[in-house]
């Protein structure tokens, strides 16, 4: 796919999951590319207001005068929006490709749901090849992680220059077998967070989404 399909795709895919936005909602908003084209749309809906996932998202919200929340004085989200970077057919992600894993698995985590909005490129059997799994991690232990890693199989490569919103790093990490089966990939996001050092890991399991918008070629499909 040419990159001017792939945005279709994306604007495509936002125009389909603004029809799960009910006025009056506080909406959770992910991060990247296809939420950019779901923000843009966002002054269609009347919103009592938004919880961001990014520095990034907030101003983009701001900006079109949308008042952004802070998650602690909201209580539970009916709802949050946002891409990924893989998706898996259990619906498990891979996610952190624009370095917001934390923040946007905290979101996720307080939403009843998750609609997850991805083009057709995003869609793979094993998560974890195509893509390299980011892993959020305090600076004193970045390099302490990263021999875990490679004594986990993996290649981990330092994101330089990359800083998180919250004053951590990233690592992106090649190579790992992460595996097919539900549990297992469910195990394996696990065993990441129990690395000291390690504040957060690309995998949504847990976290996987609820609703799965596809754009493809023959229009959006939803996966549940
Ligand atoms: C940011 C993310 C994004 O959801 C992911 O990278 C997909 O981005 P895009 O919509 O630009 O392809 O996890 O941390």
């Amino acid at each position: 796919m040419n990159a001017s399909a792939q945005q279709q795709q994306k604007q495509a895919v936002a125009a389909d999951a603004l029809k799960y936005i009910e006025s009056g909602m506080i909406l959770g908003v992910g991060t990247g590319s296809t939420v950019n084209c779901l923000i843009e749309l966002l002054p269609k809906v009347n919103l009592k207001g938004a919880v961001a996932s990014s520095k990034v998202t907030e101003d983009k919200l701001k900006a079109l005068g949308i008042e952004v929340m802070d998650l602690n004085f909201t209580g539970e989200l009916d709802l949050y929006i946002d891409g990924a970077d893989e998706v898996n057919e259990h619906l498990q992600l891979v996610k952190g490709g624009g370095g917001a894993l934390t923040r946007e698995k905290i979101v996720a985590a307080a939403s009843k749901q998750f609609i997850c909005m991805v083009d057709e490129s995003k869609w793979v059997q094993q998560l974890g090849v195509g893509f390299p799994l980011p892993i959020e991690v305090l600076p004193q232990a970045r390099s302490y992680v990263a021999r875990e890693l490679v004594q986990l199989g993996g290649e981990p490569v330092y994101r330089e220059g990359f800083v998180t919103d919250y004053g951590n790093l990233i690592l992106d990490v090649y190579g790992l077998d992460i595996g097919l089966d539900i549990e297992k990939v469910a195990a394996f996001e696990a065993k990441l967070n129990n690395i000291v050092g390690v504040v957060c890991n690309g995998l949504f399991t847990a976290q996987r989404a609820d609703i799965l918008l596809m754009a493809t070629a023959d229009g959006v499909k939803k996966l549940t």
